[in-house]
C-alpha cells in the first residue's frame, strides 16, 4: 500500500515560494471533526460528503493529536520506535481522520488546497474525490482543488497516518507528534517568484508573467530576466534593511520584502556582502510546551526577540524547515539562517547504516522532493544564507542528487551538511561537538587529512563551522568562552550554533514538565530532550545569560585610567549605543558617568575616581541601546565590562578579649556553642545549627553524568563520606582534627577545623585539608556544609559575583556587585533537578541572623533541601522544602564542561583532591 511506498506523494502541484498574495484565500484552520483509529486499516468512507461525522470528537487544526488526549507523545533521540525494516511500518499505526466543511464565497472559482505541515503521511479528499497524498511532515503540499470545488458547502477530509515509509526519513531527535500541525488554506494564488538581489544593488527576478516594482527604489514594472543595478542599503542580520516589492500578475499581486545581500566564500572565509561573517548561532527546534510543533506566531516572534536580546545573530532551523512565518521574522528582525531540509535517518546508524535511504536509489525522488520543496518555498528570504541537506543521515549518492539540483537552482547560497565529513557535496566544512583542540587545529588549517587528496584539498579550502556545539543540557554548557576565543582568532572559523534553543518539556499535571519515558514509552531517551538555553516556558537559563556575554558585539579592554572599546559588530558601528560607567564601592553606587565613545570604538579616558568610602571599588561600563530597536527598547544592555579600581580595605583585627570555655557538655564563646566531645558547632550566635563540616559531593549535573564522573564519584563514595573526630583541643583556639573518608577505601582527607575568636564577636574558621591516598579522579567540590532552622534565613544579600549562578567554566555573565535574593530565588529550576545555584567569589554574605565572609572569597549555595534530595529528584515537583536551610560554603567546584555532547571539563577547570586551607568568618547580625 501507499504507506510503504518510496514515492513521496501523488497529485501534488509543483512547489513554489511562500508569498503574500492579494488573491482570495480561505483560512481552513479551526475546529475539525476528528477520529483516531489504532491502525491504518479503517474504511475511508468518511471522506464521502454523505458520511455523518456528527458523533466524532472535535480537534483544533493546527495541532498534534497526542497533545489533545489521543494517544501520547513519545520521545527518542536516535532509535526508531519501530523495527528498522524499510519501507515497512508497524500494524499499530495511529491514524487520524479529519473532516470539516466550508462554504465557498459567491463567484469563487478554482483554487489550491495548501497544507503547510502534516506529520507524517496524509491523504486528502475534496467532496469525496481523492486529490492525492503527501509526505514530508515539515514541508508544504499543494493540490489543485478547482475541478472538485462546488458552490456553497464543500466537504474536506484528510487522513493522517503516524507511520509510513517516510518516517524512516524523519528520525530527528524530538518528540514523535503526529497531526496536521501547520496551517491549511484554500487559496486562489498560483504565483511563484524568485528574486535575486545582491548587496551591490544588482536585482533581477524570475516569475512567469509577472512584473516587479519597488516604489522606494523607483523600480516599476521590471520584466523577469532583466538585471538592473540600484543604489541600495544592503541587508545584514545587524541591519535588516528590507524594501517592499510587489510582483503583479494578470490574476494577482504578491508582496515581498527584498533584502539585498551576497554570501560568498573567498580564500576559505565565509563572507556576507564581502565582509567576514561570524555566526553566533543557536539551533532552534519548533517547540511549545503545550502545543508541540504547532507554534503560535507570537511564540515564534518571542523566540526571535529573545535571541536578538541575547546577542544571538544566527539560527539553524534544526532539523527541518520552520513555519514560513519564522523566516519572515528573521528577515524583518535580522538573523542569519541555515535552512535545513526535513531529513534525518539517524536510526540506521544503530544497524551499521544498512539500508540507509541516503544511499539507496529507490529513495532518491523522496529526498530530492524534500529539498525542492524547501528551496522553492524559502528561496526569497535574505535571512537564509545556506541550504542544509538535512541532519545525521549518513552518506550516500542521494546527497549528490540533492546538492546538484540545489546548486543549479540557486547558486547564490552555499550548501551545508554535517553528516559526511569528506564534504564531497557541500561548500562548507561543518562538524558538531568538535573539541576546542580540534577546532583550533582546523582554524590553523592543520586538521588531519582525508584519505583522498583531492577531497582533502577541497575541504581545506572551505570555511569551517560547528553546526552544533556546547550542548545546553541541564547546568552548563561550560567552555563557551574558549570556543568564542577560537572563532574570533582564526578567519577560517565562521562560528557556530549552540545545541539547542529550548528544552522540549511538555506541560504535565503532576511532573510539571514531562520528558522521555514519562508517557510509558518502551524505547526512549529520557531527559536528553531537555537540553535548551531556555526552559520550556522560554525563561532564559543561566546558559543563555552566559551566552549573551560571550556573544557580546562590544568588548572593553581596561588600561590605566582608560578603556578601549572594541566594535565587534561585523556590519555596523556603535552609534546606536550609549555608554555608562558606574563606580561602586562594595557594590553601592558612588558615581555614574556617560562616556563619549567614538562610533568606530577606540580608547576613551575614564572619569577620575571620585572621593568616597574605603572598600573594594569596581568600575562597570555598560553599552546600552540609546533608542528603541525593533527587538528591544532603549536602555537594553548589549554589553558590559568591569575593572577593579581599588582592593578591599584590610580588615583590622581587634584584640581578642574572650576565649573558649567549657560549660557542661559544650564549649562556648561569642554566644556560640560546640559539642565538647566532637568539637562540632551546635549553636551559632544563639542559632541552632549543624555543621559546618567537610563536603566533597554535589548533585551530579547531566554533564557530570555523561562525563562518567557521577559513576566514579558514587563508586568512590563521595556521597557517603564518614567523619571521624580524632582530637578536640581547646585553648586560644578550638582545634578539631578529623579524618573524612568513604567506606571501603583507604582514601581520605585529613580535615582540621580551627576556630578562633575575632574579638568583636566574630568567629573565624580555618579548614586545613590534607588528602591521603591516591585520588585519581576529579572530585565534585571542596567545601563545608551546614544546616540551619528553616525560619533562620529568608533572604541573602551578598557582595560577590551575581546575580546568577557561576561555576569555574560558566558564569561569564556574573559580575561583581551587591545582590539580594530569597532562598527560592537562588535556585535554578532545571527541569531535571541537579547541582545549581552556586554564587561565586562571594566576599561576604548576609543571611539575616549572621554574616559569613571569605578570605578573600568563597562560593555560596543555599537550599531548602539537601544535596542527596537534590540528587534523587527527577522532576521539579520532587523538590519539597524541608525544615532546614542547607548552606554550602565552598572553596572550589569541579567545572561543568559539555560532556552530554562534546568535550568534558577542560583540564584547567578540573578540581583535584589537594592540600588546601580556607578561612571563613562568621559575625552576628
Ligand atoms: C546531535 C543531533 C541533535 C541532537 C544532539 C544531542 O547529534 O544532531 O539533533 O540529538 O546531537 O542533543
Amino acid at each position: 500500500m501507499d504507506l510503504e511506498t518510496f514515492t513521496p506523494g501523488s497529485g501534488l502541484l509543483e512547489p513554489r515560494a511562500a508569498l503574500r498574495s492579494d488573491a482570495p484565500a480561505l483560512d481552513l484552520n479551526g475546529t475539525w471533526r476528528f477520529r483516531l483509529s489504532p491502525t491504518a486499516n479503517v474504511p475511508d468512507d468518511f471522506a464521502q460528503p454523505s458520511y455523518d461525522a456528527a458523533d466524532w470528537d472535535e480537534l483544533p487544526v493546527p495541532s498534534h493529536w497526542p497533545l489533545h488526549g489521543y494517544g501520547a507523545p513519545a520521545y527518542t533521540n536516535v532509535d526508531f520506535p519501530f523495527p528498522v525494516d524499510p519501507p515497512h511500518v508497524p500494524d499499530e499505526n495511529p491514524t487520524g481522520d479529519y473532516r470539516r466543511t466550508f462554504d465557498l464565497p459567491e463567484d469563487w472559482t478554482g483554487g489550491r488546497l495548501r497544507f503547510e505541515g502534516a506529520d507524517s503521511f496524509a491523504r486528502v479528499w475534496l467532496n469525496g474525490h481523492e486529490l492525492g497524498f503527501w509526505t514530508g511532515s515539515r514541508l508544504p503540499a499543494e493540490f489543485d482543488a478547482g475541478p472538485w470545488l462546488r458552490p456553497g458547502r464543500n466537504v474536506l477530509a484528510v487522513r493522517v497516518h503516524q507511520w509510513s515509509a517516510a518516517s524512516y526519513l524523519e528520525d530527528q531527535d524530538m518528540w514523535w507528534l503526529p497531526g496536521i500541525f501547520r496551517d491549511v488554506t484554500l487559496t486562489r494564488s498560483a504565483a511563484d517568484v524568485f528574486v535575486h538581489a545582491s548587496h551591490d544593488g544588482r536585482l533581477s527576478f524570475e516569475a512567469e508573467g509577472g512584473l516587479l516594482s519597488i516604489p522606494e527604489l523607483g523600480v516599476a514594472d521590471l520584466e523577469p530576466g532583466t538585471e538592473i543595478t540600484l543604489d541600495v542599503e544592503p541587508w545584514t542580520a545587524e541591519t535588516p534593511r528590507l524594501y517592499d516589492a510587489v510582483v503583479t500578475f494578470p490574476g494577482e499581486m504578491v508582496r515581498l520584502r527584498v533584502g539585498f545581500r551576497t554570501i560568498s566564500i573567498v580564500d576559505g572565509v565565509l563572507l556576507a556582502n564581502g565582509s567576514p561573517l561570524l555566526l553566533k548561532g543557536v539551533n532552534r527546534h519548533e517547540f511549545h510546551p503545550e502545543r508541540g510543533r504547532a507554534v503560535p506566531y507570537e511564540t515564534m516572534r518571542a523566540d526571535v526577540l529573545l535571541m536578538k536580546q541575547h546577542n544571538v545573530n544566527a539560527v539553524r532551523t534544526s532539523h527541518y524547515p520552520p513555519h514560513p512565518a519564522f523566516l519572515d521574522l528573521c528577515d524583518e528582525l535580522g538573523l542569519w539562517v541555515i535552512d535545513e531540509c526535513d531529513l534525518e535517518t539517524h536510526g540506521f546508524g544503530e544497524v551499521d547504516w544498512r539500508g540507509n535511504p541516503t544511499d539507496d536509489p529507490r529513495w532518491a525522488d523522496a529526498l530530492l522532493d524534500r529539498m525542492r520543496r524547501m528551496v522553492e518555498r524559502d528561496k526569497n528570504h535574505p535571512s537564509v544564507i545556506m541550504w542544509s541537506l538535512g541532519n545525521e543521515a549518513g552518506h550516500g549518492r542521494n546527497l549528490a542528487v540533492m546538492a546538484d539540483w540545489t546548486r543549479e537552482r540557486d547558486p547564490s547560497r552555499p550548501i551545508h551538511y554535517e553528516g559526511d565529513w569528506t564534504c564531497a557535496h557541500t561548500d562548507v566544512y561543518s562538524r558538531m561537538y568538535a573539541s576546542h583542540a580540534e577546532v583550533e587545529a582546523i582554524g590553523r588549517l592543520a586538521e588531519d587529512p582525508l584519505d583522498d587528496p583531492e577531497l582533502d584539498a577541497r575541504r581545506r579550502a572551505m570555511p569551517f563551522l560547528q553546526c552544533e556545539y556546547a550542548h545546553a543540557m541541564g547546568n552548563g554548557p561550560g567552555g563557551l568562552a574558549e570556543y568564542q576565543e577560537l572563532f574570533a582568532r582564526y578567519p577560517r572559523l565562521a562560528g557556530g550554533f549552540i545545541w539547542e534553543w529550548i528544552d522540549h518539556g511538555i506541560v504535565h499535571p503532576q511532573l510539571e514538565y514531562a520528558y522521555g519515558g514519562d508517557y510509558g514509552e518502551p524505547v526512549h531517551d529520557s531527559n536528553f530532550v531537555i537540553d535548551g538555553l531556555v526552559f520550556p516556558d522560554r525563561t532564559p537559563s543561566p546558559g543563555l545569560i552566559d551566552l549573551k556575554k560571550v556573544f557580546e558585539p562590544v568588548t572593553f579592554d581596561f588600561g590605566d585610567g582608560v578603556v578601549r572599546v572594541v566594535n565587534g559588530y561585523d556590519f555596523r558601528d556603535l552609534s546606536h549605543l550609549e555608554f555608562v560607567a558606574t563606580v561602586e564601592v562594595e557594590g553601592e553606587t558612588l558615581a555614574e558617568h556617560r562616556l563619549e565613545v567614538p562610533a568606530g570604538g577606540g580608547e576613551v579616558k575614564l572619569p577620575d575616581a571620585p572621593p568616597g568610602p574605603e572598600g573594594e571599588r569596581w568600575l562597570t561600563v555598560r553599552a546600552l541601546l540609546s533608542g528603541d530597536q525593533p527587538w528591544a527598547e532603549a536602555g537594553h544592555e548589549v554589553a558590559w565590562g568591569q575593572t577593579l579600581l581599588a582592593p578591599p580595605a584590610p580588615r583590622t583585627a581587634s584584640a581578642t578579649l574572650v576565649t573558649f570555655v567549657r560549660d557542661g557538655d559544650e564549649i562556648v564563646a561569642s554566644g556560640s556553642g560546640f559539642d565538647a566531645e566532637t568539637g562540632r558547632l551546635v549553636r551559632l550566635f544563639g542559632l541552632e545549627v549543624e555543621g559546618p563540616r567537610l563536603d566533597l559531593w554535589r548533585a551530579p549535573t547531566d554533564n557530570d553524568r555523561h562525563a562518567g564522573l557521577e559513576g566514579k564519584w558514587r563508586a568512590l563514595g563521595l556521597h557517603r563520606l564518614t567523619h571521624r573526630v580524632d582530637d578536640v583541643e581547646v585553648g586560644d583556639a578550638l582545634t578539631v582534627r578529623t579524618r573524612v573518608a568513604p567506606a571501603a577505601t583507604d582514601l581520605g582527607m585529613r580535615a582540621t577545623y580551627r576556630w578562633t575568636l575575632a574579638g568583636d564577636g566574630g568567629l573565624l574558621l580555618s579548614v586545613d585539608l590534607e588528602p591521603e591516598g591516591e585520588w585519581r579522579d576529579p572530585i565534585a567540590r571542596l567545601g563545608v556544609t551546614m544546616t540551619l532552622p528553616r525560619t533562620a534565613v529568608e533572604r541573602v544579600t551578598w557582595f560577590g559575583r551575581g546575580p546568577g549562578e557561576a561555576y569555574p567554566d560558566t558564569g561569564m555573565a556574573a559580575r561583581v556587585g551587591r545582590w539580594t535574593a530569597s532562598i527560592d530565588e537562588l535556585q535554578t529550576p532545571y527541569v531535571y533537578p541537579q547541582e545549581n545555584g552556586h554564587r561565586a567569589d562571594v566576599r561576604w554574605a548576609d543571611f539575616g541572623a549572621f554574616t559569613v565572609s571569605g578570605d578573600p572569597v568563597f562560593g555560596m549555595t543555599a537550599r531548602r533541601w539537601s544535596i542527596d534530595e537534590l540528587a534523587a529528584a527527577t522532576h521539579r515537583p520532587d523538590l519539597v522544602p524541608g525544615d532546614r536551610v542547607h548552606l554550602h560554603l565552598d572553596l572550589a567546584h569541579q567545572g561543568i564542561g559539555t560532556a552530554t555532547c562534546g568535550p568534558g571539563t577542560l583540564p584547567q577547570y578540573e578540581l583535584r583532591a589537594q592540600a588546601a586551607t580556607f578561612t571563613l568568618r562568621f559575625d552576628p547580625a
